[in-house]
């Protein structure tokens, strides 16, 4: 294992989102989904030959780049895909929004299963299309997207569905019969689904498999849009280098015509595709050794949370990003309850749910035992 990432690194002072809310005080930052792990040696050492080269103009995703995503589709998920298909974009929140624009009308409906990455939940909105919310429900143990709810949230306006798959914040990795009958169900509806699996190369639990929902048959293929990039698996977020993946044309010419003018061509990523050919080239082994650290660091959580009197925490099959239950606690505001203790996290309801928080655990074991002892102190004392 690269013991690499046991080492704490101080993030102060490098105008990091996760750490300068706190700036100054004694909590520990375990919110937005960003790591405290440095950067594979390939990535930073492909950066610093690019850095001094010296010459920064306008660049294209060449076609090196494409062939290793390609590559990576193939190798990790048994997807056939073509270069043609993929468009690159500065993030994957700008993607969200340009696939309501591009595929639903102006008050038109988009169906956001919840809780979910919260960006989800405001796109129809911020675009003036309307969304029906549909719960993620606690079934056999497991969460499970109820396709009986899903059907009474269609209505004859609705076009597309938002879908989070491994999911962010239950941790799930839809099976390939869930996939099916989602498939099914958006064949039935004629529904294009917008499927996010950024946290596709954080695999957990390896019973689990991820499979890409355009993958599963033609009619998915034709009416999806995938979204990836490598700012999850290999903490790049701030160079802000992401594709989607959409292989019927005239979905694909729909998306881009949304995004002209607006959201930049991929002519200034020059740094993102750098990092990001580097890590899908050469950073295999790697993503392994941050795969270990992350389930040790998941089951030692699951362990100690389950362990404290009024959390509750399922196993995640995917993600850095915990979902507990804090509903037995009846605190009136479970973030700032924790804040106080000294702990980071980020609010449930922002997801949609206010009974739980998310807590991210990308970082050293050390950081993170530390944390969980406050959290621990903090419901005893509340006790
Ligand atoms: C499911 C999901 N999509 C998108 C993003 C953010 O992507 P980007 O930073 O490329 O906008 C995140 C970040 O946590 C996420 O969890």
């Amino acid at each position: 294992m690269n013991t690499g990432f046991d080492t704490v690194i101080d993030r102060s002072n490098t105008a990091s989102l996760k750490w300068d809310r706190y700036k100054g005080k004694d909590i520990i930052p375990l919110w937005v989904a960003d790591t405290d792990f440095r950067a594979a040696p390939e990535i930073i050492e492909a950066l610093g030959q690019r850095i001094d080269h010296g010459i920064f103009g306008y660049t294209v995703p060449d076609q090196e780049l494409e062939q290793l995503v390609v590559e990576r589709m193939r190798n990790l998920y048994q997807w056939k895909i073509k270069p043609q298909w993929l468009v690159w974009l500065p993030g994957l929140v700008t993607a969200l929004n340009i696939s309501v624009r591009s595929v639903a009308r102006e008050g038109e409906t988009v169906v956001v299963p919840v809780p979910v990455y919260y960006p989800f939940l405001m796109a129809p909105e911020l675009g003036g299309r309307k969304s029906a919310l549909v719960q993620w429900v606690e079934k056999d143990g497991r969460w499970q997207l109820d396709m009986e709810t899903l059907e009474h949230a269609i209505t004859e306006d609705t076009r597309l569905l938002l879908l989070c798959n491994p999911q962010n914040p239950n941790g799930r990795v839809l099976t390939r019969s869930e996939l099916e009958a989602i498939n099914q169900f958006c064949q039935k509806h004629q529904l294009v689904v917008c499927s996010d699996e950024v946290h596709c190369d954080l695999i957990l639990d390896d019973t689990c498999q991820h499979i890409p929902y355009a993958s599963l048959s033609d009619y998915a293929r034709e009416h999806s849009i995938t979204l990836m990039s490598p700012s999850k698996t290999f903490n790049l977020a701030g160079f802000g280098c992401a594709f989607a993946i959409i292989p019927n044309e005239q979905l694909r010419q729909r998306f881009n015509s949304t995004r002209k003018g607006i959201v930049p061509d991929p002519d200034n990523m020059l740094i993102g595709f750098t990092a990001t050919k580097a890590a899908y080239g050469h950073g295999e082994p790697w993503r392994r050794s941050l795969l270990a650290y992350l389930r040790g660091n998941h089951d030692y959580l699951v362990k100690a949370i389950n362990g404290i009197p009024g959390l509750r925490m399922k196993p995640l099959e995917a993600t850095y990003l915990a979902w507990i239950d804090v509903s037995a606690l009846q605190l009136d505001n479970p973030q700032t309850f924790f804040e106080q203790a000294g702990v980071g996290l980020s609010p449930g309801a922002q997801f949609g749910d206010k009974n739980y928080l998310r807590l991210n655990f990308g970082c050293s074991r050390q950081l993170l035992e530390k944390a969980v002892d406050r959290m621990a102190k903090a419901v005893a004392a509340q006790g």
